[in-house]
């Protein structure tokens, strides 16, 4: 067994390279990205977002078309993968979009010291995992490799592409950039600072790029895993 999920990281972005407005949410792909995006989701063991993004957006993650979660039932599997989120503070409220009772398993990551407090707070609404002193993606991955997550799409914010990006733990890149601009760096960026492998010396292999109506995807191969299809 692979030490770790085959990672695949997606994210819509502005021309300008912002993933949202300074304190607010944006739209911003189209309906046929976000139905191409449902099928990647129904692909998947687990989706990952950061704590922030379960403030601000109040996402529900779950798949949305009644076949791709049939089809999903079908192989034995919950009809939407499991969420997983990571917190620093556990200043998360169980009554979000995140941990409503669906038919998705969730999983709450957060360092050693916080356990107590979050399994307090949301214990009954997910499963409370202790990250260590502080939580790494890598030793995350591992763990939730080991609760048996094959495939991981990571959905977000910022900080978490980040630190899945610089720990060189992705396989695969989904970018889509929709034609708008955001122009105020208040507003989240793709990623934050940080020592990416990618640079002018190794150079991310681009392998697709595709129009779907006014946004357009690129797929890139961040590992020697990328698996085309
Ligand atoms: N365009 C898109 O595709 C897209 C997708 C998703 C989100 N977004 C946008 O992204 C924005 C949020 O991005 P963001 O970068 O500010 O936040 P984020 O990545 O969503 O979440 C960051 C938070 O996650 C927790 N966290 C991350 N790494 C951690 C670690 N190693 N250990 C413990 N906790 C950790 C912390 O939570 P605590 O604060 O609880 O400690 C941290 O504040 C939102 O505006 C949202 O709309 C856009």
């Amino acid at each position: 067994m692979p030490d770790r999920p085959y990672t695949l990281l997606s994210c819509s972005v502005s021309i300008d390279g912002y993933i949202a407005g300074a304190a607010s949410r944006l739209l911003l792909s189209n309906d046929a990205d976000f139905d191409r995006v449902d099928a990647v989701r129904a692909s998947c063991d687990a989706i990952l977002v950061g704590a922030k993004t379960v403030r601000i957006d109040n996402p529900r993650l779950l798949v949305r078309s009644q076949a791709r979660r049939e089809e999903r039932a079908a192989r034995g599997l919950a009809a939407s993968p499991t969420k997983v989120t990571v917190t620093g503070g556990a200043e998360l409220d169980a009554r979000a979009d995140f941990f409503a009772a669906d038919d998705a398993a969730k999983i709450v990551y957060c360092p050693s010291p916080l356990v107590a407090d979050a399994r307090k707070r949301l214990g009954s609404v997910a499963t409370v995992v202790d990250g260590g002193e502080s939580v790494k993606m890598r030793a995350l991955s591992a763990d939730l490799a080991e609760r048996g997550v094959e495939r991981l799409m990571v959905e977000g914010g910022g900080t978490v592409h980040t630190q899945f990006l610089t720990e060189d733990i992705v396989d695969e890149l989904q970018l889509t950039v929709a034609p708008v601009f955001v122009g105020d760096s208040q507003a989240p960026r793709f990623v934050r600072d940080g020592r990416f492998p990618w640079n002018t010396s190794r150079r991310a292999a681009l392998v697709d790029v595709r129009q779907i109506g006014d946004v357009v995807l690129l797929r890139y191969a961040l590992s020697s895993r990328f698996q085309d299809g």
